[in-house]
């Protein structure tokens, strides 16, 4: 028999591919890619070390290696990280099983990899403790949950119903948020060595045995996995709306620049606003409201950046507008050219006096000539390519 108690372990889900995140996922895994300068699982680690757990195992598979050389033993973090490695994708149960030499016989939290959330974790685990279920769910409302799994729950917060991406709904639902606790004899329910699904092959079977339940919470919550999310959750986190290590760092005034941040007299800054640093902002150029700028980035004079995210060393020229976009780390921008919701992949080189619009990514490394493009169509071809 598993001891319950309050988790001291959690596994973390972080080896699917990010398919939907790309080019921001083109070459930096979505576990660590940065979100306001941070590795993105460092915000999971903060949460379960609050709440007490000591011990996170990454589940990891696609660039595995990316993200131990980025998190490595957790000490950074305040807790031990170990990872189980998988060779090819065990799907969600498949890959929390794969964890099972690494976890103690107690209780564990589970966490998808991609999810913001300041959830209660405390009063999570309270909840299982007291329902005596094998598997609490966290579950949170969204107005559109269609690619999520909905939850119906009944009156005792036992899991009535569970149906994974139901493709059609109207209106507001409670969705099984990836954060749960688990029992570790739910272990037994998953088949080895083989693609299984825990929202699929495990969830439905825990709660029609009734051992399954409810935790909702309307805290905030958010999965970063397509461009407009983990934009979004840029805002989220400069506007203070989750409780973050960058939240403290940005303080009343919503507003941090790094002290070797170089923002030259006559630049504006309009909060919310992260300057990060060695960042260089130059006479004229107006940054914010909602914008982080990555470590060394370059704003020439008279650009815009608002409501988007500037990765480290990105370079944006001379009265560039920049405008609900995500420019990933080493792009650059040639003067006088216009982006608005615009997704450049690393090292993309657009060249002066272009205009991206309408939600167009581009991968990696292409370059842009001068004058090149006029109108976003012009470049839909090349979108998921
Ligand atoms: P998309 O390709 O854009 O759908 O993203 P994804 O690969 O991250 O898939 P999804 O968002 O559905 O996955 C939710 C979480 O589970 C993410 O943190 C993934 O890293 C993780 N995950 C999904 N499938 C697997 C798997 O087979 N193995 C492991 N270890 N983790 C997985």
């Amino acid at each position: 028999m598993s001891a319950r108690g309050i988790p001291r372990q959690a596994v973390i889900l972080v080896g699917g591919e990010g398919t939907r995140l790309r080019p921001v996922t083109s070459r930096v895994p979505k576990p660590v890619a940065p979100v306001v300068e941070r590795p993105f699982v460092a915000y999971i680690l903060d949460n379960l070390s609050r709440h007490g757990v000591e011990r996170a195992i990454f589940s990891t598979g696609f660039l595995a290696e990316a993200i131990e050389a980025v998190i490595g033993d957790g000490s950074a973090y305040g807790l031990e990280v170990a990872y189980a490695v998988e060779d090819e994708p065990l799907g969600t149960a498949g890959a929390i099983a794969n964890c099972d030499r690494l976890l103690d016989e107690d209780s564990f939290y589970v966490f998808n990899g991609d999810v913001l959330s300041d959830v209660d974790l405390s009063a999570l685990a309270a909840t299982h403790l007291e329902k005596g279920g094998m598997g609490t769910i966290f579950l949170t409302p969204v107005e559109d949950p269609r690619r999520y799994g909905l939850v119906e729950l009944r009156e005792d917060a036992s899991v009535a119903s569970f149906l994974e991406k139901p493709g059609e709904w109207e209106g507001t639902a409670l969705i099984n948020a990836g954060v749960y606790v688990l029992e570790p004899e739910v272990l037994e329910m998953i088949p080895r060595g083989r693609l299984f699904s825990i929202e699929r092959g495990v969830f439905p079977k825990l709660a029609s045995a009734g051992s399954l339940y409810g935790y909702v919470d309307h805290g905030y919550w958010r999965d970063i996995g397509t461009p407009d999310s983990y934009l979004q959750a840029h805002f989220d986190i400069l506007e203070r709306q989750v409780k973050t290590a960058a939240a403290d760092e940005l303080g009343d005034t919503y507003l941090y620049v790094s002290p070797d941040a170089e923002v030259a007299p006559g630049a504006r800054i309009v909060p919310p606003c992260y300057v990060g640093s060695g960042a260089r902002i130059h006479a004229g150029a107006r940054i914010g409201p909602l914008a982080v700028i990555g470590a060394g980035a370059v704003v020439a004079e008279g650009a815009t950046v608002t409501e988007a995210v500037v990765q480290a060393g990105v370079v944006i020229g001379a009265h560039a507008q920049v405008e609900g976009s995500i420019l990933v780390q080493g792009a650059s921008v040639g003067s006088g050219s216009q982006l608005n919701s615009a997704v450049l992949g690393e090292g993309c080189v657009v060249g002066a006096g272009n205009r991206l619009a309408g939600g167009i990514c581009v991968y990696p490394e292409t370059e842009l000539p001068d004058n090149s493009i006029q109108f976003y169509e012009q470049l839909r071809g090349r979108e998921g390519s």
